[in-house]
């Protein structure tokens, strides 16, 4: 990095391009939301005084969404890359077109830019999905971009950022299979903002909103029931609100077809002595909408479908007493 200039303080905030005060646009940011504020403020402070951001959490925990939701407001692009072993330099800054380089050799014009050039000419946001799997040269063309804002491309020549581009990585904590460790000197370059799971009244104002299902019942019982994946002794990594999202849509379905009813109560606690039909449909769309999501420790010599079994019976079927420790 040595060579570098710094023109990173040379960028622009929402109010620089007229989409009126940040309180204004965190309002509008907000309504596309549930809960989340003060994840909201942090980051869109982060990226209106212009600096670019890793946001580190498991998946499913509203990275996307907030992203979206910031960028659609601010009225600028979001470009999506994914990190891995295939995302070259050469894939993020562009190539030229070969067929077009043989008629019409090395042109500007048969240059076909890759996100990394696209989000700098649109001042838009690129968002780096598992950034630590992407290969080191990768990273280092990222970092160099961040820090001058423009780039040097042979036989095309320099791209300057507009003053909105702005990177933005994410990473999940548990993931370490296939990743490099970032070395300090791209810590060095990011905020970071540390992201987690909500609590379970957010997460079924999720299901709510997603599903547009009413029924209170089923959308407290997946939630409860995701959730339960996420510290089950026998499970390393449970599944996000995206499977309560499934659950319920499954769930919601497949008692359609069995013409089972779905229990309306608002009363969402206890959930005992619920039909036997409407708690086998529950089990049945666990199976489908969390076997795959959930990644069971291999020392613990059972399948995702058993341990799934054991959650539906310790939340539908045991009695609270027996459920209790000792
Ligand atoms: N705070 C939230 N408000 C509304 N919907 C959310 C929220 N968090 C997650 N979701 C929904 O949950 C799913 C996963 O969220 P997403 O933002 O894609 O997660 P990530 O990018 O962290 O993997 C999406 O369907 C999204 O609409
Ligand atoms: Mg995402």
């Amino acid at each position: 990095m040595t060579g570098v200039v710094d023109r990173s303080s040379e960028v622009a905030s929402p109010q620089a391009q007229g989409h009126g005060p940040i309180e204004e646009i965190r309002r509008r940011v907000a309504t596309h939301l549930v809960g989340r504020q003060r994840e909201l403020d942090l980051l869109l402070a982060a990226v209106a005084a212009g600096r670019d951001v890793v946001i580190e959490g498991p998946p499913g925990t509203s990275k996307s969404t907030l992203l979206g939701a910031i960028t659609q407001e601010w009225g600028i692009p979001l470009l999506f890359v994914e990190g891995n072993a295939d995302l070259t330099p050469a894939r993020i800054v562009g190539h030229h077109n070969p067929a077009q380089v043989l008629r019409e050799d090395y042109h500007e014009d048969n240059f076909v830019p890759g996100p990394l050039i696209a989000a700098m000419k649109s001042g838009g946001f690129l968002y780096v999905e598992e950034f630590n799997r992407a290969p080191e040269d990768t990273l280092n063309t990222l970092l160099t971009a961040m820090a001058e804002r423009r780039i040097t491309i042979p036989r095309v020549g320099t791209v300057e950022a507009l003053p909105t581009f702005r990177v933005v990585a994410s990473m999940n904590p548990y993931d370490n299979v296939g990743t490099t460790r970032l070395s300090t000197s791209v810590h060095d370059r990011l905020c970071r903002l540390a992201i987690g799971y909500q609590d379970a009244e957010a997460e079924r104002g999720i299901v709510r909103l997603r599903t547009l299902l009413d029924s209170e019942r089923l959308i407290s019982d997946a939630v409860a029931l995701t959730r339960a994946t996420r510290v089950h002794e026998a499970i390393t990594q449970g599944s996000s609100v995206r499977g309560a999202i499934d659950t319920a849509l499954v769930a919601h379905q497949l008692a359609a077809l069995r013409q089972v009813s779905i229990p309306s109560s608002s009363d969402i606690t206890p959930p005992r002595n619920l039909p036997e039909d409407y708690i086998s449909v529950v089990l049945e769309a666990i199976l489908v909408s969390l076997s795959g999501r959930v990644h069971v420790d291999e020392t613990a010599d059972s399948t995702p479908e058993q341990v799934l079994r054991t959650i539906w019976e310790d939340h539908f079927l045991l009695e609270p007493a027996a459920a209790a420790p000792g």
